[in-house]
Formats: C-alpha cells, sequence, structure tokens
C-alpha cells in the first residue's frame, strides 16, 4: 500500500523512520484513527480537533492545517484500493539521542499516515451484528487517557488480558468501581431506555463516536442520553451494554464477565442507535 511520511508518499516498504524516533523509543507521539466509508471520512473535523489537541498537551508544534490533514487522508484514499478504509494518523516528536528526557528542542516531527481496510458499515440488525462477550478488569493505565498517545502499552495489556480469555474487549473501572472506558472503546449501559456513558475526564479518551452518537441521539430526541458516573453494579443491572469506536461503529456486549447483559440478547434500543448512527453520522 501507499502511504504517507514527512512530505511524501510512497510504497510502505520504502517508508524509513529512524531507530531514534522518540516515537520509537518513547513512545512520545500522538495518532489517530479516522473511518471513511465509500470514500466518505466519519467525523474528520472533531478527529484533526482532537488530534490538535494532543499535540498541543505536549508541545509539539507541527503546524499542519486542517486542509493538509484532509489532502493526506483523501490521497491515500485514491492511492489505495478498498471501499472501506481506515485512516491512521501519527505524529511523534521526531528523532534524537535518547540522552536526555526533556522534549529537545530542535527536532522535527516525524508524520506518518497510513491507510487499511476496515469492515463494511455495521447494518443496524441484531440478526446479523457481532455480538460482543466482554470481561472487566480495574484500568491500571495512567491519569491522562484523554491524550491519544502512541504509547498504548497499558491498553495493549488490558486488551490481551481480555483476548486471551476469549472475550471481544475488556471494560476497565477505577478504584471506586466506576467504569472509565474499554481498552480500545467508550462504553455506555441502557437503563429503562436510556443510554448512560461516563463523563468525559482524564481517564477517558473522548471517542469521536461517542461524540456523533451521542450528537445524533440528543437532536433525534427518542433515546435519552446521560453523561455521569456508571458503576460496574450499573452495568451488570443494565438493559444494555454497548461499545464505541471508530472502526466499529456501536457493538451490542451480550455478556459480561460471564453472566448475560440484560435478557443475553442484544437490544432494540442497540438496533435504534444504530440506525440513526449510520443515517445520521457524515
Ligand atoms: N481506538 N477509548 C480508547 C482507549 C480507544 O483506543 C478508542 C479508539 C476509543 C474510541 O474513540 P473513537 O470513537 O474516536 O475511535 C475510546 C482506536 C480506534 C484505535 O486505537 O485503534
Amino acid at each position: 500500500s501507499i502511504v504517507y511520511l514527512n512530505g511524501e508518499y510512497m510504497p510502505m516498504s520504502e517508508a524509513k523512520i529512524s531507530p531514534m524516533d522518540r516515537g520509537f523509543l518513547f513512545g512520545d507521539g500522538i495518532y489517530e484513527v479516522i473511518p471513511s466509508y465509500d470514500g466518505k471520512l466519519v467525523g474528520f473535523a472533531p478527529h484533526i480537533e482532537r488530534m490538535e489537541q494532543g499535540l498541543n498537551a505536549i508541545d509539539i508544534e507541527l503546524g499542519y492545517s486542517i486542509e493538509t490533514w484532509r489532502d493526506i487522508s483523501e490521497t491515500l484514499m485514491s492511492k489505495n484500493d478498498g471501499a472501506n478504509l481506515g485512516i491512521y494518523l501519527h505524529v511523534s516528536r521526531g528523532p534524537d539521542t535518547r540522552r536526555f528526557h526533556a522534549y529537545p528542542e530542535h527536532v522535527t516531527p516525524t508524520v506518518y499516515a497510513f491507510s487499511f481496510e476496515i469492515a463494511p458499515e455495521p447494518k443496524a440488525n441484531k440478526a446479523t451484528v457481532k455480538q460482543y462477550v466482554v470481561s472487566s478488569t480495574q484500568d491500571m493505565r495512567w491519569q491522562r487517557c484523554n491524550i491519544k498517545s502512541t504509547a498504548l502499552l497499558g491498553n495493549v495489556m488490558h486488551f490481551q488480558q481480555g483476548y486471551k480469555a476469549g472475550n471481544s474487549e475488556i471494560i476497565l473501572f477505577n478504584a471506586n468501581n466506576e467504569i472509565t472506558e474499554g481498552s480500545t472503546s467508550n462504553v455506555y449501559i441502557v437503563k429503562d431506555g436510556v443510554a448512560i456513558t461516563p463523563l468525559l475526564d482524564h481517564q477517558v479518551l473522548p471517542g469521536i463516536t461517542r461524540l456523533v452518537l451521542l450528537d445524533i441521539l440528543r437532536k433525534e430526541g427518542t433515546i435519552k442520553v446521560e453523561e455521569r458516573v456508571v458503576t460496574m453494579d450499573e452495568a451488570r443491572n443494565a438493559d444494555e451494554v454497548w461499545l464505541t469506536s471508530s472502526s466499529k461503529e456501536i457493538v451490542p456486549v451480550v455478556e459480561l464477565d460471564g453472566e448475560p447483559v440484560g435478557d443475553g440478547q442484544v437490544g432494540d434500543v442497540w438496533e435504534k442507535a444504530q440506525a440513526l448512527y449510520s443515517a445520521g453520522k457524515y
């Protein structure tokens, strides 16, 4: 496939990055994953805004405009085949000596982007949707989970913990038994027809799928939405549990820690929410 690296397009096999890059040595970087279906990007502007906030938070001054990011994303979409492509954007601090942890002053950030095939848009159909079986564990990641850092070891270790046990995702909760998010997704519960999701703070990545979904649900009005603390006990007593992420849209969870969620079937509120998301997301 064709990738973008520091201003140029080239086959992935020709893309070369310094082994001294702080992205490689420290995980000192920010990334994004943006989905596209039939050439249409979902949530492009908020994805770029989140990346800019991340770059500001770690003092990387890059100065790419949203038009530049759009041009990179669209060029990758046109150079690479596939109806449904995820666009991965990555900015790391750049190569340095690894003698000093402080941000170096005269270093050029590394900008890398590639596309990869994603599953077709999920249909809002209970019969055909992939049903997620998940476990839960205490969130052992850092206190800045709102930054979409390329340093994903905490997320990777948590996901692996779930995966090894045969689960599709793992839900994380803090020391107060409050849900933070999934290791690769945001979490929702449904109780009495209301969709409830944890508040955004330093424990949670502000998901763009979450942003777009909550906006659609609030405008449409049939499904009430709450952003507040959600405990694991509430999740165990919920009618439905969902996860969202850019590569999955909204997925229904039918089993949590070996127990059925609600009646153990994909829920009606999920079906309605996914239909509204499909219709309104661009
Ligand atoms: N993951 N929380 C975490 C920890 C995530 O890694 C992700 C996304 C989300 C959902 O965010 P969004 O709706 O913007 O995709 C929440 C991406 C897809 C990844 O790392 O591949």
